[in-house]
């Protein structure tokens, strides 16, 4: 049977191997798929362990997406753009190195949250790995614009100049922002400790989407305030799917279907 796995530290909690049995199941591949622990300075020989047993490809995650990327013999553009690796694809000698967590996340907002990116104003909150992996994705929907806004200023500049050719994308500091966005996306990791980015609420209106790519049983801080503010709210469940759907596609080219997998994740969490 065919091997994946996915390598992180720690990794007992990843809904991973779960997800892709589903997707197995329901598409009929044959398939196995795995948690692996792989030491904090052992990612390396851990893949190359797994790869001689066979292992066809793997999902990486915290804290081993950026020695991914550096480990691939060939990138994505997305992977590239990203500087980070969730997905690895072995290919005879070769190891092909993909992010599909910006495709996630835009497929989540898009087809699954039923809002259009193209030609609305997008706030994206945060400068780091997660906000670098959803600008190309982002971008490739052509919003009017994009802005970029983060505590520490000179990071979302370095990164609105990094995408600038790829779209309208800006920095801005958080006092300075102005009228409704469309899409406010929190890619931060404020939430992880029940923290709020300091928002000004004039970024709220009724048609807003607030979207953070974390989830958990309760609605986050940032969720729970952009409620308050009139928006509607969406957690990152939805993209954790939508990214290992799309890995699946690149492993074994069908696409899965999305709708149960994710329903039976939620009713998971809310036991
Ligand atoms: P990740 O790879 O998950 O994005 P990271 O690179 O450590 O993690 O980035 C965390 C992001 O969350 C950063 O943009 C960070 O802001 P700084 O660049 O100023 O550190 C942001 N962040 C973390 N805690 C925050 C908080 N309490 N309020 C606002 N932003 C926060």
């Amino acid at each position: 049977m065919d091997e994946y796995v996915v390598i992180g530290n720690p990794i007992a909690h990843s809904k991973s191997p779960e997800i892709h049995a589903q997707f197995a199941a329901q598409t009929g591949q044959s398939l196995h798929y795995d948690r692996l622990l792989a030491p904090l300075h052992g990612f390396k020989a851990a893949v190359q362990v797994f790869r001689r047993r066979g292992g066809r490809g793997a999902n990486v995650t915290v804290p081993f997406k950026l020695e991914a990327h550096a480990l691939a013999d060939q990138l994505t553009e997305r992977a590239r753009l990203a500087g980070a690796v969730n997905t690895l694809k072995f290919e005879g000698g070769r190891i092909l190195g993909d992010n599909t967590d910006g495709a996630g996340l835009v497929t989540d907002i898009v087809t699954n949250a039923g809002q259009a990116l193209a030609g609305r104003r997008i706030l994206l909150l945060g400068a780091g790995g997660a906000s670098r992996g959803a600008l190309l994705p982002l971008l490739q929907q052509q919003p009017a614009e994009l802005v970029i806004v983060n505590r520490t200023q000179s990071r979302a500049q370095e990164l609105a100049q990094q995408f600038a050719e790829y779209g309208p994308v800006r920095s801005a500091a958080y006092a300075e922002l102005e009228g409704v966005f469309d899409v406010i996306i929190n890619a931060t990791s404020a939430s992880l400790s029940d923290d709020l980015p300091p928002l000004p609420v004039s970024v709220y209106g009724s048609e807003t989407l607030a979207y953070d790519m974390m989830y958990g049983r309760q609605p986050t801080v940032f969720m729970q305030s952009a409620q308050q503010h009139g928006a509607s709210v969406r957690d990152g469940l939805g993209m954790l799917v939508e990214q290992a759907a799309e890995a699946f596609l690149l492993w074994r080219g069908v696409r899965p279907a999305t709708a149960d997998v994710f329903a039976s994740l939620r009713q998971q969490l809310s036991q």
